[in-house]
């Protein structure tokens, strides 16, 4: 039997769990690719589920494989699948909220939770993708139908998926906002953002006004970012409170208000993905990432992104 690395954990707990082991390298069922991952993009998920919380529900107990972000190239194909072929390099989330096992250097998914990796970037950049900007996405354009002239608010907008839903906001020709500390505002202005609040020296909600859409990445589990941001939205105005949900005492305090909170959770879309990537060759969407890690070196990288202070990506190096 094929074996290939990967990083597992017996447990769940902190970033010693992770171990590099050997595994039987996955086989691809009908309709499903085998990807020969290059690069893996690391996102709080896969922190929140080493811990047992995120998707550890979903994944059930340990052992395990985390990670969703896959930047690789096609190394064979299932039974059916015409849209992709051995040797094309490909990028995706896929299963999410699944097990994936990104961490690994095989993964088999559905062909179509992949889209060609975008040509003008490495398959470091290409990791960092996926998730991060399937959510911005998946925010502003399926959920919010973010609209030209619309005023939005990007909480967390240096981090992941804050720094695509800035670009992508602007991209649909929103007045953008974003939350982060001051030294982060220069480059954030770089990709779009229009106007920025240092959270750690002032209250959004005292500047801040006629929101339209709140991308809430932060949310009530810190310093109630979800309930303040109803203070900033327009009558109608949507709250998106991405990271912890919909609490019923928001859910009430918004419907007093004649505002909408809804809950949010990304799910795979090669298609989207497509359409992402077009974004970034056309040079209209930047891929920020901080720094890669060797696989070996995931629980360094776990712990870095656990601290909270990211610009844009961290990216595992597999292959
Ligand atoms: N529901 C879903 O489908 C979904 C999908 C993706 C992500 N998420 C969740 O959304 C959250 C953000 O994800 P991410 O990948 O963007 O995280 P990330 O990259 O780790 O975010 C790091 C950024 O957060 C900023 N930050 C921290 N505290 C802040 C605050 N109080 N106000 C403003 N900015 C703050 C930091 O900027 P400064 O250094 O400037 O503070 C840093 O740049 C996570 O909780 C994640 O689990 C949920």
């Amino acid at each position: 039997m094929a074996l290939m690395r990967a990083v597992s954990q017996d447990a769940f707990g902190g970033p010693e769990v992770l171990r590099t082991v050997d595994l039987p390298r996955p086989e691809p069922l009908p309709t499903e690719v085998l990807v020969r991952v290059v690069s893996a993009g690391l996102n709080p998920v896969d922190v929140k589920t080493r811990e047992g919380g995120g998707m550890a529900g979903v994944l059930g107990e340990p052992p395990f494989v985390l990670g969703w972000d896959v930047s690789g190239v096609v190394e064979e194909v299932g039974f059916g699948v015409h849209n992709l072929r051995p040797g094309d390099e490909v990028y995706g989330m896929p299963w999410f909220p699944r097990q994936a096992g990104a961490f690994a250097e095989y993964v088999t998914a559905p062909s179509r939770q992949f889209a060609r990796k975008p040509r003008s970037v490495g398959h470091d950049e290409a990791a960092a993708v996926p998730l991060a900007a399937l959510t911005a996405w998946q925010a502003l354009v399926d959920a919010a139908g973010v609209r030209p002239g619309q005023r939005v608010l990007v909480h967390a907008a240096a981090g992941g998926v804050g720094h695509f839903a800035v670009q992508f906001a602007k991209h649909l020709g929103a007045h953008v906002i974003g939350t982060a500390r001051s030294g982060k505002h220069e480059w954030l202005r770089g990709l779009g953002a229009d106007e920025l609040v240092d959270y750690t020296s002032a209250r959004f909600e005292e500047t801040v006004k006629d929101v339209d859409v709140v991308v809430d990445l932060v949310g009530d589990g810190h310093d109630a970012t979800s309930t303040r941001s109803l203070d900033v939205l327009v009558p109608g105005g949507l709250l998106l409170a991405v990271p912890s949900g919909v609490s019923p005492e928001l859910a009430r305090r918004a419907e007093e208000r004649g505002l909408r909170a809804s809950a949010f959770l990304v799910e795979p879309d090669g298609a989207a993905l497509a359409r992402i990537a077009e974004l970034i060759d056309d040079g209209r969407v930047r891929v920020e990432v901080e720094e890669v890690f060797p696989l070996e070196r995931a629980g360094e990288a776990h712990k870095r992104l656990a601290e909270g202070r990211t610009r844009g990506k961290l990216v595992l190096r597999v292959g």
